[in-house]
C-alpha cells in the first residue's frame, strides 16, 4: 500500500453524517475573506473557547499525531498534547476545561484508543457542564466503532488498506491534520490568509511530487536494499516536524523487516544513542531545508565521524547534502512544513524493499494484526 496516497483534497463524500476534509478553491485572499478556505464541517461549538487539544492514538497513528501537534501549535497556536491511548487509560492527564480531545485511528477499532476516548467522555460527563465534552475522530473507516463513539469525524479517504503496516493511511492522516490546523488557524486568525492559501497550494502539489519520488526512487531503493539484508540495527534521525517521520521510518522497518531500528530527534543522539554507532549501524537522516536543516546536517556529520554509513532523505539536487551523505534519497524541494508527506515515502520504500530482499511477507508481518481490538 505505498503508492496510493488516498483521498483527493476536495473530494465530496456520500455520507452526510460525518465530515470530510475538503479544501475549497479559495486561494486568493479576497475570496478567502468571504468563506473559510477549508471546509471541514466541524461545528463552531467544538472550536469555541478552545485552550488546548489532547490527541489519543497508538502506533503509526501516534506518529501522525506528533506531526499534528507540530501543526496545531505552530499554525493555530493551540497547546497540544499527544498521548499513547494505552498509557492515557491508566494515567490520564489532569482534566482541564476547554479541551478538544481527538482520537486518531485509521481502523477506528483500536481497543485502547476507543477505551481512552470513552474514559475521557465519561469523566467529563461526571464533572458536569463546566468540563464540556468535545470529541473529534480522525479515521479511515466512516462506519467504524470510532465513528459511533465520537460525534464528529474527519475521514481520511485512503481507500481500504490491506497491508498490516500503515502507509497510505499515515499519509492521509497527515493531510487531515493539515486541514484541521489550517481551519483552526483561519478561525483563530493566527495566520495571514495569504499564508493559508500558500500552504493549500503546496498541499495540492503533493500528489504529483509523491509520484516524482516514487518514479525516481523505487529502482534505486530496491538496489540499495541489497546492502542491508544482513544489517541488524538502524538509526533514524530527524528534527522538528520531521522527527516523527524518523520514528515512523524506524517503525516501518522494524515491523516488516524485523531489523531493530530506533528513531531519535537528531539533537538527542549525543545524549546517549551515539554510543551505538559504528560501521555496522546505518543512520538515516531526514534533512530538509528549513529551520533545522544545518542542525541535522551537523548531527549527521557527527554520526559519520563514528564510521556510520549515512543515508540522507534530502532535497533534490542539493550539493551540500551530496557531500555529507553516502546515499541520497532525494525528494522535491517543498516548504519544510509540508515536507513530512514527501520524506516518509522513501522510508516506506526502504522498509518495503529491505523486507522483500530478506524474503519476508511485507503485507502480513509476523505477530501483527491490522486492527488491535484487544487491550
Ligand atoms: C504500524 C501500524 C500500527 C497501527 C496501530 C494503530 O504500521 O499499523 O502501529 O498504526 O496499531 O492502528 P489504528 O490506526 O487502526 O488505531
Amino acid at each position: 500500500g505505498v503508492t496510493d496516497v488516498g483521498g483527493k483534497l476536495g473530494e465530496k463524500r456520500n455520507n452526510p453524517s460525518v465530515s470530510s476534509p475538503p479544501i475549497s478553491k479559495a486561494t486568493s485572499s479576497s475570496s478567502a475573506a468571504n468563506q473559510p478556505p477549508i471546509k471541514l464541517g466541524i461545528p463552531d461549538s467544538l472550536y469555541a473557547n478552545l485552550e488546548q487539544i489532547q490527541i489519543l492514538a497508538c502506533g503509526t497513528s501516534w506518529h501522525a499525531s506528533l506531526v499534528g501537534k507540530y501543526l496545531l501549535e505552530q499554525l493555530a497556536g493551540i497547546p497540544t498534547m499527544v498521548q499513547y491511548a494505552s498509557e492515557f487509560r491508566y494515567a490520564p492527564s489532569p482534566l482541564m476545561k476547554n479541551t478538544l480531545t481527538i482520537g486518531v485511528t485509521q481502523s477506528g477499532e483500536t481497543a485502547d484508543t476507543l477505551a481512552a476516548l470513552e474514559m475521557e467522555r465519561q469523566r467529563r460527563i461526571d464533572l458536569g457542564a463546566e468540563y464540556e465534552v468535545k470529541l473529534l475522530g480522525i479515521t479511515n473507516r466512516a462506519e467504524s466503532s470510532l465513528a459511533h463513539l465520537v460525534p464528529h469525524i474527519i475521514e481520511t479517504h485512503a481507500g481500504i488498506e490491506i497491508g498490516v503496516a500503515a502507509t497510505k493511511t499515515f499519509v492521509t492522516q497527515l493531510v487531515a491534520f493539515y486541514c484541521l490546523a489550517l481551519d483552526l488557524a483561519y478561525r483563530r486568525k493566527t495566520l495571514p490568509l495569504s499564508k493559508i492559501a500558500e500552504i493549500i497550494t503546496g498541499l495540492r502539489q503533493l500528489p504529483a511530487q509523491i509520484e516524482i519520488v516514487l518514479e525516481s526512487q523505487e529502482r534505486y531503493i530496491e538496489e540499495l536494499a541489497h546492502d542491508f539484508s544482513e544489517t541488524q540495527d538502524f538509526i533514524f534521525i530527524g528534527r522538528g516536524i520531521n522527527f516523527p517521520i524518523a520514528l515512523e521510518g524506524a517503525l516501518k522497518l522494524k515491523e516488516i523487516s524485523y531489523i531493530h531500528a530506533e528513531g531519535y530527534p537528531a539533537g538527542e543522539m549525543k545524549h546517549g544513542p551515539i554510543a551505538l554507532l559504528d560501521a555496522k549501524v546505518p543512520v538515516v537522516a531526514i534533512a530538509m531545508p528549513g529551520m533545522v536543516y544545518e542542525k541535522v546536517l551537523s548531527n549527521a556529520q557527527e554520526a559519520k565521524a563514528r564510521d556510520a554509513r549515512l543515508i540522507g532523505v534530502t532535497p533534490m539536487n542539493d550539493e551540500e547534502a551530496a557531500h555529507v551523505f553516502d546515499n541520497l534519497l532525494p525528494v522535491p524541494v517543498v516548504d519544510e512544513l509540508l515536507s513530512p508527506i514527501l520524506t516518509v515515502i522513501p522510508l516506506q520504500l526502504l522498509a518495503y524493499h529491505i523486507a522483500a530482499r530478506r524474503g519476508l511477507d511485507v503485507d502480513q508481518p509476523r505477530n501483527l494484526a491490522k486492527s488491535v481490538t484487544v487491550e
